[in-house]
């Protein structure tokens, strides 16, 4: 059940921060996806993702939030912990959740420790110019960081709800500020969130490290979608991603069957007793 990587990505061996480059470089589209538990992590690494993003996305995904601000660094090191543990080829990237990197570099870097020696080969954080500090200081500590742009879900009270960013000449201008200046300071790879084609494409071409978009249009160097909306595990999913499976009705049918036969008494059969 494993996958073919391209040539400049190892076939068995991890995928580290030179892969990424040279990716971008050979014109290689990244492909990551989030994982948050080690069950679908083995599945999605042996399927040949090269990232995969313990996204605090788990927050709406796994916990029953509504967003993805009351995550807490330690539950982000216990889903880091279990995806790494069950990677063998991905890069695991964790989220700095919301709280644990905003007061300066010295937060950052010890809520970033605390993620790597949990399993996490980088670390991802929201925002812009304001985070070139915390990102120059992570780099600085051995940490590669990933940076996120765009729609920065941590902040959506400030953002007003889910909205398309970088919209018009002025913000797309600070988009790209912003990425040059993250990509200055070390940043490995730039997460694009709900940007419009366009922003995205000159991001693309305006910094060396890969690009990865969510609902970005195709013109960055990779993309990434939470793993749930990727796999249809709801009939809903956000207009920006494609469902290539339909995982969720596999799993409610599976329940029924199950359901049924215990109820009618065919499970468990002979074969499934012990005798002595
Ligand atoms: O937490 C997450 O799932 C993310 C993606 C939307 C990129 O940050």
């Amino acid at each position: 059940m494993s996958s073919a990587a391209p040539s400049s990505r190892p076939s068995g061996a991890r995928v580290r921060v030179h892969h990424l480059t040279q990716a971008k470089e050979h014109g290689e589209r990244l492909v990551m996806l989030t994982a948050y538990d080690a069950f679908t992590a083995r599945i999605l690494d042996d399927a040949g993702t090269d990232m995969l993003l313990v996204g605090d996305s788990i927050g709406n995904v796994a916990l029953g939030h509504d967003s993805t601000i009351p995550v807490t660094l330690e539950e982000m090191l216990v889903a880091t912990r279990a995806v790494a543990s069950a990677t063998a080829r991905a890069m695991v990237v964790a989220d700095l959740p919301f709280g644990t990197y905003e007061s300066g570099p010295q937060q950052a870097l010890a809520s970033a420790v605390r993620l790597v020696k949990a399993g996490a080969q980088a670390v991802k954080l929201e925002g812009g110019a304001a985070r070139e500090d915390a990102v120059r200081t992570l780099t600085q500590a051995g940490i590669p960081v990933v940076g996120h742009l765009g729609f920065t879900p941590q902040s959506i009270n400030a953002l007003g709800g889910y909205r398309v960013q970088a919209r018009g000449q002025q913000e797309e201008d600070r988009l790209v500020a912003d990425a040059v200046a993250l990509a200055k300071a070390g940043a490995v790879a730039l997460v694009l969130e709900m940007v419009p084609t366009p922003a995205a494409a000159r991001v693309t071409r305006s910094v060396a490290v890969p690009t990865i978009g969510i609902g970005a249009g195709p013109r960055t160097d990779g993309q990434v979608l939470v793993w749930t909306d990727m796999a249809g595990m709801s009939e809903w999913s956000p207009r920006f991603a494609r469902q290539f499976g339909q995982v969720g009705q596999a799993l409610h049918q599976a329940a029924q069957d199950y359901g049924q036969a215990v109820r009618e008494g065919s499970f468990p059969g002979p074969e499934h007793g012990f005798e002595s």
